[in-house]
């Protein structure tokens, strides 16, 4: 299989995991799961269960990787819905689709995002109960990740950022916990389900792996929302000029971005060829990430 084709089936079974892994919409209250799936089922590039699985298939232990995935996409999917609401950076596009509280209304996207985020947690102690010192690790990754330190310190320091001082610190810190830090867990995760999960010095590079890769994720997004459309996007452009964000092209400028992101992505690339093993996958996916168009 080439890459386009195993990205495509890697793709089609994060999908179907999706929808057995979170609640119906028959289920009352039906409003809320059908919000949460709207969000959840938009169509995003899947990129963190795809890292995830990349990672967990470079020394394959035969455990299952996709509600580890799927956790990780409804806790991003709950970032995204809080991320688009208006007292935060006020969007009304996400995933091609109106987002979430257009669609539906502020409170329930509020509690719809709520309620993903716990659901990832609920979903990584039911799946790997069978493996409680897994279990209990994968959920410390994401809450270690996805916690005031982290993901949400990153958020905190982007919005009030917009009305903040401009410092290259700032800015690393900001793209490092908003947006590398689930990435770094999506490596982490993927790696501990792996065959060699307890060997801390894979784990410490599958992190800098997660790091690099995600410092560009978010550098190249930053990079988008200047040159791309709506359209190819999925969401809008040129947003964060307006909401006044501190951006890697706001104050390096384009081409140091591209170089920037560059640089990261050759270090990230010489880390998964360290690591060895079945590597091919998780090589070509770092790859392609740092020229993606969407
Ligand atoms: C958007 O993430 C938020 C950022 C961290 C830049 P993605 O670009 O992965 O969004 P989806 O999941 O494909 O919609
Ligand atoms: C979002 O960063 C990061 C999180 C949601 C944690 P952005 O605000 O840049 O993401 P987009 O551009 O709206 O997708
Ligand atoms: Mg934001
Ligand atoms: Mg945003
Ligand atoms: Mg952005």
């Amino acid at each position: 299989m080439n890459f386009s084709e195993k990205m495509l089936e890697c793709s089609a079974r994060i999908e179907n995991a999706i929808l057995k892994w979170t609640p119906d919409e028959n289920e009352r209250p039906s409003e809320l799961h059908r919000a949460m799936r709207y969000s959840l089922c938009a169509g995003g590039k899947r990129i963190r269960p795809a890292l995830l699985i990349a990672a967990g298939e470079v020394f394959p232990s035969g455990a299952d990787l996709l509600p580890a995935g799927v956790a990780l996409e409804c806790l991003h999917t709950y970032t995204l819905i809080h991320d688009d609401l208006p007292c935060m950076d006020n969007s009304d596009l996400r995933r091609g689709r109106p987002s979430c509280h257009k669609q539906f209304s502020e409170d329930l996207a509020l509690l719809a995002g709520d309620a993903l985020l716990t659901h990832a947690f609920e979903l990584l102690s039911r799946a790997y109960a069978g493996t409680p010192e897994i279990a209990l690790s994968l959920v410390r990754d994401l809450a270690d990740a996805a916690g005031s330190r982290r993901l949400i310190g990153g958020q905190v320091e982007d919005t009030i950022g917009e009305r903040g001082e401009i410092t290259p610190e700032r800015l690393d810190f900001i793209h490092k916990n908003k947006t590398a830090a689930l990435l770094e867990a999506a490596l982490t995760m993927g790696f501990r389900l792996g065959a060699q999960g307890g060997n801390a010095q894979i784990l410490e590079k599958a992190k800098e792996i997660g790091y690099c890769t995600g410092i560009a994720f978010q550098i190249v997004d930053d990079i988008l929302d200047q040159t791309s459309d709506a359209e190819t996007m999925g969401k809008p452009v040129q947003a964060d000029k307006a909401n006044r964000k501190l951006t890697y092209p706001g104050l390096h400028g384009l081409e140091n971005s591209r170089k920037r992101a560059d640089e990261l992505t050759a270090r990230a690339l010489t880390l998964c060829e360290e690591i060895g093993g079945n590597n091919g996958f998780l090589t070509e996916l770092v790859r392609t990430l740092a020229t993606r168009k969407n």
